[in-house]
Formats: structure tokens, sequence, C-alpha cells
């Protein structure tokens, strides 16, 4: 630590010891200060801290870690229901890491054969949409997989490897719809959006690069049964962050937020804010990992400097809710897909545009999950009110059986941002080296989703080949 900074603590510290008074900040020194107790974040701070050996702190503004995990537990039957994250791939250090936390895995969980309809949400009329036969879609995956194949390595785990922008494949600045209609993939489409694909938006819009983001050679390989998948032993996926957070103990700051931040060459000063207590920590640290999605409102506290912020500001992202909503109109054991009229009977380059539900999935116990993207307005608000609307229009149109009752909300999740993206022009203007070159700047480095995918095994492994940077720095 450098000598300013233990003097300046040490000074701090004793003034804390002496006022003893909550309304007074608590000051703390650490190698590295944690921003977001995610995916990106928990994992990090796990080995930060038992394989690097690194006084860290994680600030959390959730009661818990685990970011988009999210597991139910309904009260009537003691069911948990996994609505956020299914299961992780089996990729890179993900079955590793499982069991030095000791979480036990097991067989998928048994899925209730769902009876699926179809049905345009926009308006509630059936849709009559055909599925591509089997031998079409598989044939369609060996595809995907070997077209996508020589580029995997140029951005997973993370954008490392990402070609100068005179080099990226021409392929990957296609519109999706453009991608699958050269290479004749029509048939995979709608399982691509109905499994991750749709975290890229308007799917068939988006530049193929940012649906290989949501859905690429680790999905195929999964499909095509190369690649396994963990689930939690227990059907609580929220198990894993629980385990990170018993061994993190008070090396996390639960209900937290950075309110403001000084950024020095010698070593920052996070201020902190418990949102529940209201107490203030102060935190004196020479080395920051960002973990939580960089969008201006996130960022704002951090102290950007110009360059950081020419940088983020480049992005955009789509805003995804998930949820467990009951009502007696939707069909036990059934399952009602969103798939406007224009698709009928076997289009399959349209699909819903944002903001959209995806599908109305039975869970158990009168739950339906539903997945939900739309644009960087898409308040929750926004979000249960569409719910709401599709419900009466599915009604209206005879599609679901009549009822006056209210749709009910047990469980939901706003996960805000997510599927950070630039334009195909930012691309080209050298965009994906601006953003690796802010690693390590301003002895700050970045993780997560936007730096790499949204997937949890993918984020593990890009944070291995991060943090030895972070730790040689
Ligand atoms: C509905 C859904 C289902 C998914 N299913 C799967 C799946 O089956 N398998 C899979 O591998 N991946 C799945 N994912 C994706 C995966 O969970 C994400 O890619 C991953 O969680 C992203 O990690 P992250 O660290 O970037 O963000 P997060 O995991 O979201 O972590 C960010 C953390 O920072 C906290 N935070 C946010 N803002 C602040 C702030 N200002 N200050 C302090 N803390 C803050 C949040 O509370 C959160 O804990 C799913 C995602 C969603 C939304
Ligand atoms: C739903 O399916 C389960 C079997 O998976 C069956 O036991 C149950 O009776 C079904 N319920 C209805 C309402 O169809
Ligand atoms: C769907 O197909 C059935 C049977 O072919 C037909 O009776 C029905 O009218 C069709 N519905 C729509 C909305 O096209
Ligand atoms: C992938 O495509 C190339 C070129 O069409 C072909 O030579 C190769 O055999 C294919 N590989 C697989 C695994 O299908
Ligand atoms: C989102 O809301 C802001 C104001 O809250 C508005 O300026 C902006 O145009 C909106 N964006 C979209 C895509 O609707």
């Amino acid at each position: 630590m450098a000598p300013t900074l233990r003097i300046a603590s040490g000074l701090l510290a004793a003034a804390t010891a002496v006022s003893g008074a909550s309304w007074i900040p608590s000051f703390m020194t650490k190698d590295v200060v944690i921003i977001g107790g995610g995916a990106g974040g928990g994992y990090a701070a796990v080995r930060l801290k038992e394989d690097f050996h690194k006084d860290i702190v994680v600030v959390e503004k959730a009661s818990k870690l685990g970011g988009h995990v999210s597991t139910y537990t309904d009260p009537a039957s003691g069911k948990s229901f996994d609505y956020g994250v299914q299961n992780f791939n089996n990729y890179g250090p993900a079955a590793a890491f499982f069991q030095r936390l000791g979480v036990s895995t097991g067989p998928a969980p048994p899925r209730i054969p769902l009876a699926t309809q179809y049905a345009d949400f926009t308006t509630g009329a059936q849709v009559n949409w055909t599925a591509p036969d089997a031998a079409a879609r598989s044939a369609a995956l060996a595809t995907f997989l070997n077209v996508t194949a020589p580029w995997e390595d140029l951005f997973i785990p993370g954008w490392t490897n990402f070609p100068q922008p005179n080099q990226i494949p021409a392929d990957l600045l296609l519109p999706f719809r453009d991608f699958v209609t050269k290479h004749n993939l029509h048939a995979i489409v709608n399982q691509v959006f109905q499994v991750t694909g749709s975290g890229a938006g308007n799917m068939m819009d988006a530049l193929t690069l940012y649906v290989l983001s949501a859905f690429g050679q680790p999905m195929i390989k999964t499909f095509l049964g190369q690649l396994g998948a963990l689930y939690t032993a227990s059907g609580r996926n929220i198990e894993v962050y629980e385990k990170i957070g018993q061994r993190l103990g008070n090396a996390v700051l639960y209900n937290s937020v950075v309110t403001s931040s000084i950024r020095t060459s010698l070593f920052h000063t996070i201020f902190v804010k418990n949102q529940v207590t209201g107490k203030t920590t102060v935190i004196f640290t020479k080395k920051l990992l960002i973990a939580i999605q960089p969008t201006p409102a996130n960022t704002e506290p951090l102290n950007l400097d110009v360059y950081e912020q020419s940088v983020l500001s480049k992005f955009n992202w789509q805003t995804v809710h998930a949820g467990l909503v009951s009502h007696p109109s939707l069909p036990i054991n059934g399952s009602v897909v969103n798939m406007p009229a224009a698709a009928a009977p076997d289009n399959y380059l349209v699909l819903p545009t944002v903001d959209y539900n995806i599908r109305f999935d039975y869970f158990g116990q009168n739950l339906f999950r539903v997945l939900m993207v739309g644009d960087k307005n898409f308040s929750k608000a926004k979000a249960q009110q569409l719910i709401r609307n599709t419900v009466s229009k599915l009604i209206q149109a005879g599609t679901l059986p009549a009822s006056t009752a209210q749709v009910q909300f047990p469980a939901w999740a706003d996960h805000g941002p997510m599927h950070m993206h630039v334009t195909k022009q930012e691309l080209q203007n050298g965009f994906i080296q601006k953003l690796n070159s802010l690693q390590g700047r301003r002895d700050t480095w970045w993780t997560g989703g936007a730096f790499s995918h949204q997937f949890q095994a993918l984020i593990w492994a890009f944070n291995d080949l991060l943090l030895p940077q972070l730790v040689a720095a």
C-alpha cells in the first residue's frame, strides 16, 4: 500500500474508533474494491480473496449476491422455482468452481411437459405457426456450428482477441436476418430466439455478432449435446451465491451503492452508502474492479474521465425483466408463445419486436414464468402493464378463457440493462479496441456481461483471464 494511503487511513480509522457514532462514516483500506456482486463481481471476489490473497470488499446494491439469479420459494408448497438463471454452461472453470464452493450438481430438474400454443401478443389472436421439423432443425444447427466455429476465439469468453476494425469478418456485421438467409439457417431461428437470443432485442435486425454473443458456440454445442449444463442439486440456483456470500463474510457491503468517488493515480477514495441504514463507508483502495453494467446512470458516481465516458457512452442496451405471474385464464401445463401473425404458417424470419414478453410458461403451483425484453426505458411498471394488457387481449380474442381476475405478480426481477452493444459504425471505428484499452487504465478493471457475454460461466472464464492482469499491475 502506498505510504500516503496508509497514513490517511490510519488517521481516519483512529477517528472512527474514537467517535464510535453510527452516523460517522466508517473507513477502510483495501487492495481491491469490487463494485457489484453478481456473476462477474462474486466470482472475482472469491478468486481475489482466496487465490490471490487480496484484501477485498464487494459493494453490492441488493440484499443478496447473485445478480440475475432469482430463486422464488412458493410459501404454500415450499417449492423453489428459478425464474432467472436456469443453469450454468459446463464451460471453463464452472464445474471446478461448483466443487470448490461445495455446491452439488444434479440432473436437470424434471419439467412438466407443456402443451404449446402460439398467439400474437399484440392482438391476442391465435397464430397457426408450424415449427420446423426436427431434421431441418438439426441440419441448421450443424451448419450454424460450422459457420460460426472460426469466430469463437475472437470474442469468447471476452473480446480480448477481437480483430482490428478492417479485419472483422463481414458476416459478423450483417443484420442477423441477412446472415440467416445467406447460410440458410431459417429452421434454427425460433430456437435461438426462445432460448437466449431474445436478449438481442429485435433479434433479426441485430448484428450477427451480438446474436452470437447471446447465443453462440457454447449454446450451439449445448444443443448438439457437445457441452453439458450444470444444475444445482438443490434446485435453488441462488445456492451458488449464498455459498459465495458465506465465504466472503463481512467482505461484502450489502444494500450499498457508491455515492461518489475520487480516483487519482495514487489511490481511489470510494464513498459508499448503505441504503437501509444510511451509513457511509469511505474506502481507500489502490485498485477498482467494476462489475456492474457500465451505463451512464451506474457509472455516474465513479468519476469517469473524458476518455472513459467517450468509450462507454457509445453503448446501447436492452432492458430485461423476468417474473412469475398467475391468472386463472392461463393454461395449467401450457405454454403460450408470442408469435407475430406475419410469422404464420412458417415465415421463420419474423419474430416479436421490443417491448415484448416472449411467452408464458407453466412452472407449477399456478405460476407462469414470463421473460421480457424492451428498450432502454422498459421499466417494471411498463413491463407489468404489458403483461396485464396481453392477458386481456388473449381473453378478448378468445385464445384464453374469460375471467375478470387480476394478474398476480408473486415474484419479479427487474434485470435492468443487459446485452450492451454498439453500432456497426462504432465497431468499424475500433470500439472493441477502445473498450479493451480501459482495462487497467486508472488502476481500474471492468468485468461482467458488457465485457464478456450474458452467461455465468463465460464471465467466470473471462475473469480468469483478467484477474492475473489486475493482480500483476
Ligand atoms: C432472466 C435471465 C435468465 C438468465 N439465465 C441464464 C442461464 O440460465 N445461464 C447463464 O449462464 N446465464 C443466464 N443469464 C445471464 C447471466 O445471469 C448474466 O449474464 C450475468 O449475471 C451477468 O453478470 P454481471 O456480473 O455482468 O451482472 P449481474 O450478475 O447482474 O451482477 C451485477 C450485480 O451488481 C449489483 N449492482 C447493480 N448496480 C449496482 C450499483 N450501482 N452498485 C452496486 N451494485 C450494483 C446487482 O445487484 C448485481 O448483484 C440470465 C439472465 C437473465 C436476466
Ligand atoms: C398437469 O400435468 C401433471 C403431470 O405432469 C398432471 O398430474 C396434472 O393433472 C396436469 N394438470 C392439469 C390441470 O392438466
Ligand atoms: C388455424 O388452422 C385451423 C385448422 O387448419 C383453422 O381452422 C383455423 O381457422 C386457423 N386459424 C387461423 C387464425 O388462421
Ligand atoms: C464445415 O463446412 C466446410 C465448408 O463447407 C466443410 O468443408 C466442413 O466439412 C464442415 N465441417 C463440419 C464439421 O461439418
Ligand atoms: C426514454 O426516456 C427518455 C426520457 O425519460 C426519453 O428522452 C427517450 O427518448 C426515451 N427513449 C426511448 C427509446 O423511448
